[in-house]
């Protein structure tokens, strides 16, 4: 595997302060407004999915990317996961993971300073940790003999590192293998990759059900310059499929075009734009050999904790959307081409030209905007949210562990 030097610059959508919560304020549709108060929204509220309605900080027992590999080193880095403040520190070239916060007076550790090797020192008084177990192991501020050294200790968590990403596991008891919280194609593979890791403003499931979301691509993104030369369908009758781990959505018929009663011809047909791939990756003439030999019968896939693969006929963009807070999602988006040698070395200069600004960058801005603006429930399905509901109805399936809600703000890291 070669891991591309593209993870960088955390993109524009990453904000400065804390963000208050956002809460259903504005009315969007020509309801009727009731006399003497505010409009009301009226619809459907997620009560037929309790768990997922309860999800609002993601599930534990999973494995999660928060920080590239290259961006740790001895200097600790601050995130926050699920709700919960981590720091991240690399020492003797591993990386540990510690409760960022001091129990003496509640100073983040990830302002702290690298005094002993294996130990990180808070900056108010100097309680030291040791970045193994999360013991206090000195206070240097209460000299050799101080009583309370041995004493206290700030939670780890267990950490491990694959494809140039650092996972951190939010569960309890012995975490499983990170390998089963990876795309298996990633594990049994050599690729090139590239990618890049933003966080974004807007819940989530927000981001979760925008990636497998049937409706909108065909139009949102009809106006990106990454389909500037491929025609987007008009509509599409869709279902979705359960493969292991995976929900993938199959389109049974596509329409390029549409005559719309009493409005008139909708078509994103122009003459500068070629028909697109066909509706599963396997079908291309020219396919990628390991994307062959996952007989894939459609193009978009989902499964927990909220991993999104999108499969082209010679390379696959996957989604992480890691739960920062309430109102936060951490963006991990990663393209993969499975080549070795100069194959491998092309791709990786075709990410850093185009793709990482057209596609990481542009296309899935405009998905980071709607998630950013929409405001539900109340919502008002209609028959393409098929695929929200089969993923939500997935996750009530399974029954995974809600992590639970936290007071406050984790100011978005
Ligand atoms: S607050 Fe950390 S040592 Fe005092
Ligand atoms: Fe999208």
């Amino acid at each position: 595997m070669t891991d591309s030097q593209a993870p960088q610059a955390p993109g524009a959508a990453r904000p400065e302060a804390p963000m208050a919560r956002r809460r259903p304020a504005t009315r969007r549709t020509g309801e009727a407004e009731p006399a003497g108060g505010p409009p009301r929204q009226t619809g459907q509220d997620w009560r037929t999915w309790p768990v997922y309605a309860a999800a609002e900080l993601g599930f534990r027992n999973y494995w999660y990317p928060v920080q590239w590999s290259s961006q740790v080193g001895r200097k600790p880095v601050p995130v926050t996961v699920l709700g919960e403040r981590i720091v991240l520190v690399r020492d003797s070239g591993k990386v540990h993971a510690l409760q960022d916060r001091c129990p003496h007076r509640g100073v983040p550790l990830s302002l702290g300073r690298r005094e002993f090797p294996g130990t990180l020192s808070c900056p108010y008084h100097g309680w030291t940790y040791n970045l193994g177990d999360g013991r206090l192991c000195a206070v240097i501020t209460d000299g050799p003999n101080s009583p309370i050294n041995g004493r206290v200790s700030v939670a780890t968590y267990p950490v491990a590192e694959r494809i140039g990403l650092i996972f951190v596991w939010i569960g309890d008891g012995t975490p499983h293998p990170v390998e089963a919280d990876l795309p298996e194609e990633l594990v049994d593979n050599s690729f090139a990759m590239g990618g890049r890791s933003d966080i974004r403003r807007g819940n989530w499931r927000f981001a979760a059900e925008n990636g497998f979301d049937e409706g909108h691509a065909k139009y949102l993104h009809n106006t990106a310059l990454w389909r500037l030369f491929k025609v987007m369908p008009t509509w599409n009758v869709t279902r979705v499929i359960s493969e292991g781990k995976w929900l993938t959505r199959v389109q049974d018929q596509v329409h390029w075009e549409a005559e719309f009663p009493n409005v008139g011809k909708f078509s994103n047909k122009r003459w500068w734009k070629r028909m697109p791939l066909p509706d599963a990756p396997g079908k291309a003439s020219k396919v990628n050999p390991v994307i062959g030999s996952m007989n894939l019968l459609g193009f978009v896939s989902i499964r927990l904790p909220g991993i999104l693969r999108v499969a082209y006929p010679q390379f696959i963009h996957y989604e992480w959307y890691v739960p920062v807070d309430a109102d936060h999602v951490r963006y991990v988006q990663i393209m993969v081409r499975f080549e070795r040698g100069m194959q491998a070395r092309l791709f990786q200069a075709k990410y850093l030209i185009a793709i990482r600004w057209l596609f990481h960058g542009q296309f899935t801005a405009q998905d980071a905007w709607m998630v950013d603006v929409m405001d539900a429930p109340p919502e008002r399905l209609y028959r393409p949210d098929l695929s929200l509901t089969a993923w939500r109805r997935h996750v009530e399936d399974v029954a995974p562990t809600v992590q639970p809600a936290t007071t406050g703000s984790t100011g978005a890291r």
